[in-house]
């Protein structure tokens, strides 16, 4: 189970003394210095590192630099380092920053590195790079790497933002690890340190822009009164080189202007929003712009008075341009109202279809913000063909670092591995190679609009006040990696996630190579047990995106079907199906369209297949998904027991989190395995070879235990649950299951599976001949009530009991107590889901929780005895 997350809340001052005379120990290993813990490093290599730092000019950015310099080498190598004036005479060892700015504003953001017997020369064309080479300085350091004689970084591209779903009421779309960093309540916060704590955490990695709040926008973001809320957000960025930007809601004109239209053609329109913008600038002169989310998903847009997206988008940027300020405008933009009837409907073709045709009609400080996928951040998917179709308009690629669909933070996912073979997929636009990192970085075809091209990076992050950002100590490590291949797209995975680990958590060699081993396999394992094929994240879709819901993508509107039917599955997008294909280049169409070329990882994306049809391997589908489900489930399994080698090498605090997580993974997974074969074996009447899937071994449904108490239920939908059924109690007193012991005597893992629904607190025990040999709470925030609050595949949950001694014909017990509070009692603790608010109200019927359980597995133990 999870513990009850720790949000970083305003204190009082008594509390603030205490809290900063035992800072040390308090913030020890909490996780919130991510990869900036300075952590003593083997001092012998640095010994010739100056100790004194010559700043380039007094100016904030260039002072923020000096000092993080000073604080990175003080607290790594315990020097004494000081800060000279800027004045300092040339003679003598020193670390000397230079900034040496270029002519063109749009110059990409470049330092070098320059060791000699005089010191180290940091030299930087602008101020933000004369941060960036000052950690990359010591990022070097903290991982033990040699210094360079002569370095020299040039970022990949300009656009390096991260975009945050935060809502000013203080929650996050998307967001798994507590409430907003930069608003509550309606308004930017009072406490803004922990916003500048995370800009320099952004700084360090080299991302230069940060978009604060949610694509679905406050409706009243844009009146003076937030617009100077704002400016107080801007400050604490500033230092470190990060601009901020807004997401806005195309209807402002109307809902802060008072207007009657927000047509963009309207000429009253654009000089609303050229004042609006000459206002914003007044009060944010480094001001970085718009993303704008129109006619997507409920928002509304041009669409309502028959205008382009170019129409909305340069009525922007003409407002933006005098300011250098630019528009990022979603491709993510669809019908979800399509027909499922109609076999030639297909979601994965709007990108194309509502974009394509205006290539070349954009002004050129707009940038089409493309998810990386057609659909949307999936386990899986092909990259998007909109990234070939725009030949002369800016684009950039949006990235997911929330993990939406892939573990929301409780499963260990390491997506760079994903993003690098998407930025390093060849589209082939024009039979030539066109990579998509080549595409977003400006190569492939360098202009738009007849200037040169911008383009770059956008990663949807979503952090949130519990301590380490993200809740799962492993989960900045795709935020330090999205920061890596936005600066540079080539850098090679091990060496990012080396890195990343050893500043994380150190440099001893066990711990490098374990932590980056999972991280690097962890990808392919998540996607071994929730996607097949192409197919997608099988999730509830209509919920909270985290657990199994297979069929909720099916039979309505939101096109993320997979038609799954009698005689196969899959989707046909070739040119007999929705001739979704055929929007790729041809090289890469032909490619997709055969089905004797087209990636097996991608299959079902493209082609509706038989479930014996044959794969490259010799398995039928089917049993090939049957087998990569049990392998990848046990591999994510596996993670425990691995991780269970660094006890007391790492810190406790983050490895009882670690482990704690990785055994939330470990139940998951079989939650997700189970459901996906056991769905497969229905849908498909082909039985697993091995004649594994509704025969695990060891397990016995609750439904079928006499129960004292207990009475079954139907799980919706059938597969989330073993058996299509729980049991449910509702008595004060609690409920028992009971059974006798059939195997035959030795060590076993004894796991209970059970659905731990957000709020209410059940309590379990397990008893063996009468003697109690484990006992918990389920008392996990699993996802919130607005999304889910019944047994199914988001809330089922694992508790496993390791090692227990059992010989036949003991008798095992498990007692539970529902928790049966119709409200919050003053003094009894309750539970705030991820996102939640204090304020939040809350219905009776949150709190009550009928101790539901699955199954009880019992298997031979392989976990360490206890
Ligand atoms: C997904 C996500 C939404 C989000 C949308 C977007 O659909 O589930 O919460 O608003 O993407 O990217 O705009």
């Amino acid at each position: 189970m999870i513990p009850k997350r720790h949000y970083l809340r305003p204190v009082s001052l008594f509390a603030t003394i205490i809290a900063l005379s035992s800072l040390q120990l308090a913030h020890a290993e909490d996780g919130s210095a991510a990869w900036l813990r300075y952590a003593p490093v083997a001092t012998a290599q640095y010994r010739a590192v100056p100790t004194r730092i010559v700043p380039s000019s007094d100016a904030p950015m260039e002072r923020a630099a000096a000092e993080e310099l000073q604080r990175g080498l003080n607290s790594m190598l315990g020097a004494h380092t000081e800060i000279a004036a800027q004045s300092a005479s040339a003679r003598g060892a020193a670390v000397r920053l230079v900034l040496t700015p270029g002519t063109s504003p749009e110059a990409l953001d470049s330092y070098t590195i320059d060791t000699s017997a005089s010191g180290i020369r940091i030299a930087a064309n602008t101020p933000q790079a004369e941060l960036y080479g000052v950690f990359h300085l010591l990022e070097l350091i903290g991982a033990e790497q040699p210094l360079p004689k002569h370095e020299q970084q040039t970022a990949a591209a300009g656009i390096r933002w991260t975009d945050e779903w935060d809502n000013m009421n203080g929650t996050i779309e998307r967001g798994y690890a507590g409430p907003s960093i930069f608003f509550e309540n309606g308004h930017v916060r009072q406490d803004l340190a922990r916003a500048g704590q995370y800009a320099r955490l952004l700084a360090s990695i080299g991302i230069n822009g940060c978009n604060v709040n949610n694509v679905n926008a406050d409706l009243d973001l844009l009146t003076p009164a937030h617009i100077r809320e704002f400016a107080r957000l801007a400050e604490v960025f500033r230092p470190w080189g990060v601009r901020l930007a807004m997401s806005i809601d195309l209807t402002s004109p109307q809902t802060v202007g008072g207007m009657s239209t927000f047509d963009p053609l309207d000429p009253a329109v654009a000089a609303w929003w050229k004042d609006k913008v000459d206002e914003i600038y007044r009060a944010i002169p480094d001001f970085g712009g718009f993303t704008v989310k129109a006619d997507s998903e409920g928002r509304k847009g041009p669409s309502q008075y028959g205008r382009s997206p170019a129409d909305a988008a340069n009525v922007l940027a003409r407002a933006l341009a005098p300011h250098h300020g630019v528009v990022l405008y979603r491709g993510f933009v669809y019908n979800n109202h399509l027909d499922w009837n109609d076999h030639k409907a297909d979601r994965a073709r709007a990108g194309v279809d509502n974009f394509a045709r205006y290539d070349g009609t954009f002004e050129d400080n707009v940038i089409i913000q493309i998810k990386e996928g057609p659909i949307d951040f999936q386990a899986r998917e092909p990259v998007s063909p909109l990234f070939a179709a725009l030949r002369r308009t800016n684009v950039a690629i949006e990235l997911q670092t929330a993990q939406e669909y892939t573990g929301q933070q409780r499963h260990m996912v390491w997506l760079p591995s994903m993003w690098h073979w998407v930025l390093d997929t060849d589209l082939h636009a024009d039979d030539r190679s066109t990579p998509v990192e080549q595409i977003v970085t400006g190569h492939s075809f360098p202009l738009a609009n007849g200037k040169p091209r911008r383009g770059g990076f956008v990663s949807v992050t979503n952090v949130g006040m519990e301590a380490n950002w993200l809740h799962h100590p492993m989960a900045m490590a795709n935020l330090y990696g999205f920061g890596k291949l936005a600066w540079n797209p080539d850098q090679p995975l091990a060496q990012i996630i080396d890195r990343w680990t050893r500043l994380t958590w150190g440099n001893r060699p066990e711990v490098v190579k374990l932590i980056t081993t999972l991280q690097l396999e962890s990808w392919q394992v998540y996607e071994g047990y929730t996607g097949p094929n192409g197919i997608g994240t099988l999730t509830n879709i209509l919920g909270y995106h985290f657990g199994p819901g297979i069929e909720s993508a099916e039979r309505n509107g939101w096109g993320q079907w997979f038609r799954g039917e009698k005689d196969g599955i899959g989707m046909d997008r070739t040119a007999n199906g929705t001739g979704y294909i055929q929007q790729y280049p041809s090289q890469l169409a032909a490619k997709y369209e055969s089905l004797a070329t087209c990636p097996e990882d991608l299959l079902l994306f493209f082609h509706h297949v038989p479930y014996d049809y044959k794969l490259r391997n010799g398995k039928t589908l089917v049993q090939s998904i049957y087998d990569t489900h049990y392998s990848a489930a046990a591999q994510a399994g596996s993670y425990v027991t691995r991780w269970q080698q660094l006890h007391g090498v790492v810190d406790d605090e983050r490895y009882e989190q670690v482990l704690r997580l990785f055994r939330f993974q470990a139940g998951h997974a079989i939650v997700w395995s189970d459901a996906i074969n056991n769905w497969f074996q229905r849908i498909s009447q082909i039985p697993d070879a091995q004649g594994r899937v509704g025969h695990e071994a060891g397990r016995v449904e609750a439904e079928a235990i006499i129960g004292s108490g207990y009475e079954p239920v139907d799980v919706t939908p059938w597969e989330t649950a073993s058996g299509g059924k729980a049991v449910v109690c509702h008595k004060a007193e609690g409920c028992t299951l009971a059974y006798t012991f059939s195997q035959s005597s030795g060590t076993y893992d004894i796991a209970v599976q059970y659905f731990d629904i957000w709020r209410g607190v059940s309590r379990y025990e397990l008893r063996r001949n009468g003697e109690v040999v484990a006992s918990w709470q389920a008392d996990d925030t699993l996802p919130p009530a607005q999304f889910d609050a019944n047994p199914d595949g988001q809330t089922s949950t694992r508790f496993t009991a390791n090692g227990i001694t059992l010989h036949q014909g003991d008798k095992l017990e498990l007692h539970a107590i529902p928790d049966l509070r119709s409200e919050l009692q003053p003094g009894v603790p309750h539970k705030a889901a991820p996102g939640e608010l204090e304020s939040q109200s809350r219905t009776p019927r949150d709190y009550r929780e009928y101790a539901p359980v699955d199954y009880i597995e019992v298997t031979p133990s392989v976990h360490n005895v206890k």
